[in-house]
Formats: C-alpha cells, structure tokens, sequence
C-alpha cells in the first residue's frame, strides 16, 4: 500500500508543477530524477501508454517500480490504456500514490475509482479535449484528482487546446476545494498562467522542462507563472 503522506504532500502543495518523464532522457533515468529532485520538483507524473487507447507505446510496472525505488517524490500515474481496470490494482501495488485513468476506457469509473481508494492511492479520472465534461459528473464524488486533457493523449510536444480552460472554469464549481484539478499537455511559460487563471493547481509539462539544460530555472519559471495568477 502506498504511504498515504505523499498524496497528502501533493495535497497540500499548491500550485504543483509535475513533470511528464516521457520527454527525458531514460538512458540516464536516475540522473534525470536526481536533476529533478534537486530542481525541486513535489512529484513525477508518468505516462503510461499501450498503444491501443492511443497510438503510442510507452512504459509500464517495471519502470514505475524502478522509480519507486529511485524516489520518494509522490508518483502521479496517468493511465492511456484500454481496460484500465485489469491493471490499476498492480500500479498501486508498484508504487504509484495517484492512478488516472481515462473516462473513454470505461463505462462505468465509479467502481475503479473506489477500489484505487480503497487500495490507498489517490484516484482520477481524466477526459480528452474532445470528451464533454458531463460525462464525468457523474463520478467527481469519488475523484481525488481530475485531469482536463489540453492535447488528444498520446504524445508529447502537442499544442496546448484552449478547451481545457473552460473545462477548469467549470470544474472548480463542481469539485469540492480539496480535489486536485489537473491540466496535461502543451503546458509551457505561454499558457500556464491561463491554467492557473481557470483554475488549475497541477501542471504536467514534458517538453517545456526536458527541453531546457536548466531543470530547476524553468520549474521556477513555471511555478511563478502559475502563482502569479
Ligand atoms: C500526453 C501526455 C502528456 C505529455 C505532455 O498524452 O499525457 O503528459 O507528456 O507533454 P508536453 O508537455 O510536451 O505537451
Ligand atoms: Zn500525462
């Protein structure tokens, strides 16, 4: 079971910047924690892909297990897969302290986002730009994390879609204060002021912190952009 004082040391820092590993460099995996740890970062969001929910190919338990290893910074896991169910059980297991999974895997959340609870990790659910947000309303109750899509998943280095905003706008009516709202992909120091602004406390940004030589300034960077709003 997870140690539930890494969901609550998400909980309680505000505004989060994560960043998305799938833009770093996993031949130096341990070297690229390290960078991050000492840039500051509060916690690692990991993209796990399976190439049938979105057309691309990622990692899976092992790598989650080697960063558990490597870290103690809370693991925020974000689910693109089909049939998220069969898996979620063993991400917690391997050490994830928030799993995501996608509202279009399933057909009905609640139960899954029950037994993450109950396994002892954060649960979310995250929607695509394409997907309307009522079809999560139904399941916000049993969310500790909501994640509004600002790029199709499946890639890095996407354009940021202005959708998102809205959906934060209206999200932050409909969750209680303590549910973390969440924005992935195309984040950078042009449009994370505007998450922030609607309502965003989580950003995950991939290219925008791997792009740079300097981890810890543009972590900087983007969290006081996102403070300032
Ligand atoms: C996309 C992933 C994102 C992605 C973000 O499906 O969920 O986490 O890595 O990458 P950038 O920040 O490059 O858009
Ligand atoms: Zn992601």
């Amino acid at each position: 079971m997870p140690d539930r004082s890494n969901l609550s040391r998400l909980r309680e820092a505000s505004p989060v910047v994560l960043p998305s590993l799938l833009a770093c460099d996993f031949g130096n995996l341990e070297r690229e924690v390290r960078r991050l740890e000492a840039a500051g970062v509060q916690g690692l969001h990991l993209d796990v892909m399976d190439g049938c929910f979105v057309p691309n190919l990622t990692f899976g338990l092992p790598i989650l297990e080697a960063l558990r290893r490597l870290t103690d910074l809370p693991l925020d896991v974000h689910l693109m897969i089909v049939q998220p169910g069969r898996y979620a059980d063993r991400f917690v297991d391997a050490g994830a302290d928030v799993v995501t999974f996608h509202i279009e895997a399933v057909d009905d959340p609640r139960p899954l986002l029950a037994r993450i609870r109950e396994r002892g990790a954060g649960a979310g659910i995250a929607l695509n730009p394409a997907t309307p947000l009522a079809q999560i309303e139904g399941c916000l109750d049993l969310c500790d994390l909501v994640l509004a899509m600002s790029v199709p998943a499946g890639f890095g280095g996407q354009s940021f879609d202005e959708v998102a905003l809205d959906k934060l706008r209206r999200l932050r009516d409909l969750v209680p204060a303590e549910t973390m709202l969440e924005v992935d992909g195309g984040v950078n120091d042009r449009t994370i002021a505007r998450c922030a602004a609607a309502g965003a406390r989580y950003f995950v940004a991939g290219t925008a912190i791997f792009g740079h030589s300097d981890y810890a300034a543009v972590v900087r960077q983007l969290t006081e952009l996102a403070s300032s709003c």
